[in-house]
């Protein structure tokens, strides 16, 4: 028998050696970073991205992982949807985590008060979904893989014109929301410089509860449909007060309004409604089916707008990585910079030399419980 003294000698360093293997391994891991909306009023878009983010994550590590075998490890910071969080999540994600790249956010106003933090770190940020075209503008690290509201601005105010023959359209925007604000200019710009009259103009605050007053106004101007540039969660209820105050014209919208949570909040209240959005799961491409099928084995639920786009960014950001062949930021922003023609789930994406990716918009409609796919729009 080995005397308790000896043993002891002999155990304690041979823990210390395999707890500092585990160190060694662990620091060897890619250390992503990402802040999304877990929480709060815009849940889904956080929760869908996060998602598809952590399927793509499954794929790259069961593929080895990046840069001779080192798995890839993402912190998730949930920024509530509340302003002022966006900006403490990704101080976090690289102060504290010391992340080499940064996913999010979705809702172009957290990303625009994240973008310039990353900007100033020298760490690579890929917005899924922002949309607002000022938030690439913060500098070169701040990439995303989706269109931008200029384009989706024009799709639907044509949309309005040549499909619904609108004449007169109502504009209700939140003016707390850089996405909504913008793709509400973008969307009149162009409609009324081909013939179309913007019959009123008004506002609310993400957050509102109730839209009586401006929908009773809109009522009043008679327009031949309503533009509505909101979240989901606003959206939802201006359908319903809208028609229970007798209004039949169609609501039209954008991205933000796609979730899986629309109709639960607005009823029957948008039938027939349309919006654009970057993606469809009825797209029959193999690439879209084949993702369908990965996410609804996964998750059970069939995958909304925010899924794919959060899987194409952290797709992107893996293979800039390998072709950086390093974690380094500065390397890492310059492979992203030149990822062209990379056949993702939302489209072929290229990277432009606003760190935009150009792609089609689809068209959307709500028909019963369901959320049709109407045409695709080339940019
Ligand atoms: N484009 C929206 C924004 O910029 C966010 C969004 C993206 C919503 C994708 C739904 C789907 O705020």
């Amino acid at each position: 028998m080995m005397k308790p003294t000896l043993l002891r000698s002999l155990v304690l360093p041979l823990t210390l050696a395999v707890a500092g293997l585990f160190t060694a391994a662990r620091a060897q891991d890619v250390v992503v970073g990402e802040f999304a909306s877990l929480t709060g009023s815009e849940a889904t878009f956080g929760i869908n991205s996060n998602n598809g983010l952590q399927l793509a994550l499954e794929e790259i590590n069961a593929g080895g992982g990046l840069l001779n075998g080192r798995k890839v490890k993402v912190i998730v910071e949930d920024d509530q949807s509340k302003a002022g969080q966006a900006a403490a999540a990704v101080k976090k994600l690289i102060a504290s985590d010391q992340v080499i790249a940064i996913i999010g956010e979705i809702a172009s106003s957290r990303s625009l008060e994240a973008a310039p933090i990353c900007q100033s770190a020298s760490i690579p940020m890929i917005s899924p979904g922002s949309t607002n075209p000022t938030v690439t503008d913060k500098g070169d690290y701040i990439f995303r893989v989706c269109f931008i509201d200029p384009f989706q601005g024009t799709v639907m105010a044509k949309f309005a014109l040549d499909n619904l023959k609108a004449k007169k359209v109502a504009v209700l925007t939140d003016v707390k929301s850089d996405y909504s604000r913008g793709l509400a200019q973008f969307f009149e710009d162009y409609f009324k410089a081909h013939g179309g009259e913007i019959v009123k103009e008004l506002a609310y605050n993400g957050g509102d509860k109730d839209f009586r007053a401006q929908l009773t106004t809109i009522k009043g101007a008679n327009p031949d449909a309503i533009f509505v540039p909101g979240y989901y969660t606003e959206v939802g209820s201006i359908g319903k007060q809208a028609r229970l105050l007798g209004i039949k014209v169609p609501l039209l919208g954008g991205d933000g309004w796609d979730s899986p949570k629309l109709l639960e909040i607005a009823g029957n209240s948008l039938e027939g409604c349309y919006f654009s959005t970057h993606f469809s799961p009825d797209d029959q491409s193999p690439k879209v089916q084949d993702f369908v099928k990965k996410y609804k084995a996964k998750f059970n639920a069939a995958p909304d707008g925010m899924a794919p786009l959060g899987y194409d960014a952290m797709m992107i950001l893996a293979d800039a990585i390998k072709t950086a062949g390093t974690t380094d930021g500065a390397k890492v922003r310059d492979a992203l910079a030149q990822v062209k023609n990379y056949a993702a789930v939302t489209g072929n994406i290229t990277i432009d030399d606003k760190r935009n990716a150009t792609k089609s918009a689809v068209v959307l409609q709500v028909q019963g419980k369901a959320i049709k796919y109407t045409s695709t729009v080339a940019p």
